[in-house]
Parts: structure tokens; C-alpha cells; sequence
């Protein structure tokens, strides 16, 4: 007689990389060991998944969870047990924290840190700064190290490599994919005069314009090509860039976030004030288009929540002092199972957006894919069920959404890593039991 199974999911639809399937999922040893399980099949533990969907683990391969730094408003503990209660088993963090992932220390203090707190896997960035170039090629190899990130233009914290010949030396070291937020700084810099302080929080999509993210692309595609060192380019929020980057497939990926697809101005900034102000902005109805038309033809390769959690004293700032970010790793499933409820995309791209995406792109080992010898990482949902975002929901101890109010429908029951379930119906289960993402 075979092994017992450790889990088996029973009865739910099961999106394959090959297609929807009824079918049952075995799991051994935190992996995947079989599709198609016989009826009676030994096995400790069952989950029942009737009416439910059974997605590969999905994961979030953009968010800041502020530690270290201030875990009053965001932690790994905190922010990876917001991201499985959302339906996400696996978060990419992002370097701009106080301090900065920047060193070898640094990088293996988190990795420590991370394993003992994590509720989901976890990826790490790495920042890019002038000063360590020289250490890169050796920090782009680490543990857990997703890819470095590069701030082009300035947002959160002081992470910055603005200048041509400083991005140069950054790609001339180390060869995976680098990940860009990409806005032209000395644009960005040249317009800040042209606008007072306390003028509308609309004001701030006028300030970084267009152009400033349209000139940012172009310059690192530019050099990326001349370095021949793959692009990533996060947050895409124009249309020039959409479609100029569909001449840059040989070098270059691409991520959209939930709330370029979800928010537009005017609207976003007369609903929320302060609470729609994000890098790079949220824009108007054109863009917002480009953004859709660009996942249906197959531009966009992965898409993430930019979770970026502030206190609500700093988002309440008059602008431009107001902190720029907006938290969403929670509300990343819903809103987009949403999306898909409203006909806006299908669960298979959904899934290959958060799923076969962000492994391709990273080169995940391991996950992303409902495939034998894969880790046994699911995410349930129920396509149907309706539901209202609500700020009493959110687990990050910033407190507040942007999504506050909003009538979803399809809701994320269950998250599974690894073959343990750490989250059934709102309710976070165990302990946690997050390890370290492996990339190749
Ligand atoms: O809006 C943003 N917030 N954009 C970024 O690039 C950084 C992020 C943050 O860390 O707050
Ligand atoms: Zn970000």
C-alpha cells in the first residue's frame, strides 16, 4: 500500500497550468505528490473544498513590510500575517526599510529575523546605492534575494541611484534580473517648484507626471539593453510605457499594481484625499485602459499590491509632506478576484499573473505551479461569495485601506504553505511557519 498523504484537498476545481480540473491534491512533506487522489486514499488530514477553487499558492512580489523600522505601523510578523488572512503564501519585501537592506549584515539579520516571524514564505530585496556596487554581484546571490532593487527616482526612505552612469555600474554588476522603480529624478526635481504646499492631493499625479515615468523607462531600457542586464519594470502606470515596452521583450518584464487597475483620477483623490497617494501616482481613465489592454494582450508578467503601509498621522499631511503608499496586501486577492467576477480578466490569467509570473521572473525554485514536487502552497477561494472590505478586517496595525467600503465578490477561505493550513475563514491558524523563498 502507498504512503499516507499528510493533507489531501478534496472535491474542489483545481487551476492547473494546463487548465481547470476536478480534481483531488495529495501532499507529502509540505509538497505536492499527487493529482488525482482514489477515493479512500490514506491521509492525516483533509481539507474539504467543495465549491472552492484551488489556486497554486499566490504571491506577492512587491510589498513593504517596514522591517526593520517601525513595527507600530508594519512588521514581518504583522505584514506576512495580513498577506496569508488576504489569501497570499508568499511575499517579496522590499529594501527601503530603516535601515536599508544594502549589506551582507543587514540582509542576513532579516533572513534570520524573517524565519522566526513569518506567517507565508518570503522573498528579499536588496537595495542598490551608489557606495555598494562593488558588493552587489555577491548580495544578488543571498538567501531568499528575489533581485536587487533599484530606486531611479525617489520615494520612501533615501534609497536612490538617479543618474546614468551610476545605473550603468549597477547593471555592469551581477547578472539576475534587476527591479526598477523607474521615474526620471531630475524631472521629478525640476517640477516640484511648480506646485505650493497644501494644494489638492490630485496635485501630486501633475508633479510626477507622465513624462517623469515614461523618461525613467526609457532611460533604463536604454541601458539595459546596453548592458544586455534584464529589466523588471515595477509599478508601470502609463500608457507610453505599455506599449514602448513591448519593444523590450528581449530585456525587459513588467508588473502592474491593484491599484492602477482598480483607482483613477479624478475620482481616487475626491474619494480619498491623502489615502490614494502613492509612487508613481495613480492616474487618469487613459492610462487606467492601457493598464487592462496590457494584461488581456500579455504585456504585464506579474502584478503586485505595492503594499506600503504609513501611519495615518503621516498620510494625513497636508500634500506634498503627506507619506506616499497605501496598503494592499491583504486586498490584493479580493479586489482582483473581483476584477475577475466583473469580467475584466479570467482566473487563469489571474493565477499565471500571480503565480507562473512572478517564478519566471524571479526564477522562483519550487513554486507557482500545481504540479508534482512543487510546495504544497494553495490558495481557496470562493468565486462567488460577496463581501465588504471593511477596515475592521485589515491586520496591519496601520489600521486603514483604501479599499474600505467596497462590495467585493470572491473572497480568498483558505491559505495553505507548505502543506499547513494557516488560514481558514479569517481565522490564522498555528504558528507561524514561514520560511525563506529559494531562487535560482
Ligand atoms: O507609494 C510608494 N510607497 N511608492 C514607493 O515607491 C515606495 C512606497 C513606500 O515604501 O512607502
Ligand atoms: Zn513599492
Amino acid at each position: 500500500m502507498s504512503e499516507p498523504f499528510d493533507l489531501v484537498i478534496r472535491g474542489g476545481t483545481a487551476v492547473l497550468p494546463w487548465g481547470e480540473e476536478a480534481t483531488d491534491i495529495g501532499v507529502r512533506r509540505g509538497q505536492i505528490a499527487a493529482l488525482g487522489v482514489p477515493a479512500g486514499a490514506p491521509a492525516a488530514a483533509v481539507v474539504q473544498a467543495r465549491g472552492l477553487h484551488v489556486l497554486p499558492g499566490l504571491i506577492d512580489p512587491h510589498v513593504h513590510l517596514r522591517d526593520p523600522g517601525d513595527a507600530a505601523v508594519e512588521s514581518i510578523a504583522t505584514g506576512t500575517r495580513a498577506a496569508v488572512l488576504g489569501g497570499i503564501t508568499s511575499v517579496f519585501d522590499m529594501p527601503n526599510t530603516t535601515p536599508p537592506i544594502t549589506n551582507a549584515e543587514r540582509l542576513a539579520a532579516k533572513q534570520a529575523h524573517a524565519e522566526r516571524v513569518a506567517w507565508c514564505d518570503v522573498g528579499l530585496y536588496v537595495g542598490a546605492t551608489k557606495e555598494n556596487v562593488a558588493d552587489l554581484a555577491a548580495l544578488e546571490t543571498g538567501r531568499a534575494v528575489c533581485a536587487i532593487k533599484v530606486f531611479a527616482g525617489s520615494s520612501t526612505g533615501d534609497l536612490l541611484v538617479e543618474d546614468d552612469a551610476s545605473l550603468e555600474r549597477v547593471m555592469r554588476a551581477g547578472r539576475r534580473r534587476i527591479a526598477y522603480h523607474s521615474e526620471d529624478e531630475y524631472r521629478l526635481r525640476a517640477r516640484r517648484g511648480m506646485f505650493k504646499a497644501g494644494e489638492p492631493y490630485a496635485r501630486h499625479a501633475e508633479w510626477r507626471d507622465e513624462e517623469c515615468a515614461f523618461l525613467g523607462t526609457r532611460r533604463i531600457l536604454a541601458l539595459a539593453r546596453e548592458t544586455a542586464r534584464p529589466a523588471h519594470i515595477l509599478h508601470v502606470s502609463t500608457a507610453e510605457e505599455l506599449d514602448y515596452l513591448k519593444d523590450f521583450r528581449d530585456i525587459a518584464t513588467v508588473e502592474v499594481l491593484v491599484n492602477h487597475l482598480t483607482q483613477m483620477a479624478p475620482d481616487a483623490y475626491e474619494r480619498l484625499g491623502s489615502y490614494a497617494v502613492m509612487n508613481p501616482p495613480i492616474r487618469g481613465r487613459r492610462h487606467f485602459e492601457a493598464a487592462w489592454a496590457a494584461v488581456r494582450d500579455g504585456t504585464v508578467d506579474t502584478l503586485g499590491s505595492d503594499h506600503a503601509p504609513h501611519p495615518r498621522a503621516a498620510k494625513e499631511k497636508r500634500w506634498p509632506d503627506c507619506a506616499a503608499g497605501l496598503t494592499g496586501v491583504q486586498t490584493l486577492v479580493p479586489v482582483m478576484l473581483d476584477h475577475v467576477n466583473a469580467g475584466r480578466l479570467s482566473l487563469t490569467r489571474l493565477v499565471d499573473l500571480l503565480c507562473a509570473g512572478p517564478a519566471r521572473v524571479y526564477g522562483v525554485v519550487g513554486k507557482g505551479r500545481l504540479a508534482a514536487g512543487y510546495d504544497a502552497d494553495f490558495t481557496l477561494v470562493a468565486l462567488r461569495r460577496r463581501r465588504v472590505i471593511e477596515e475592521s478586517w485589515i491586520a496591519s496595525p496601520c489600521g486603514w485601506t483604501p479599499f474600505a467600503g467596497m462590495r467585493v465578490t470572491g473572497w480568498p477561505v483558505a491559505t495553505i504553505v507548505r502543506g499547513t493550513v494557516v488560514m481558514r475563514e479569517d481565522e490564522v491558524l498555528g504558528e507561524p511557519g514561514g520560511r525563506l523563498v529559494r531562487f535560482g
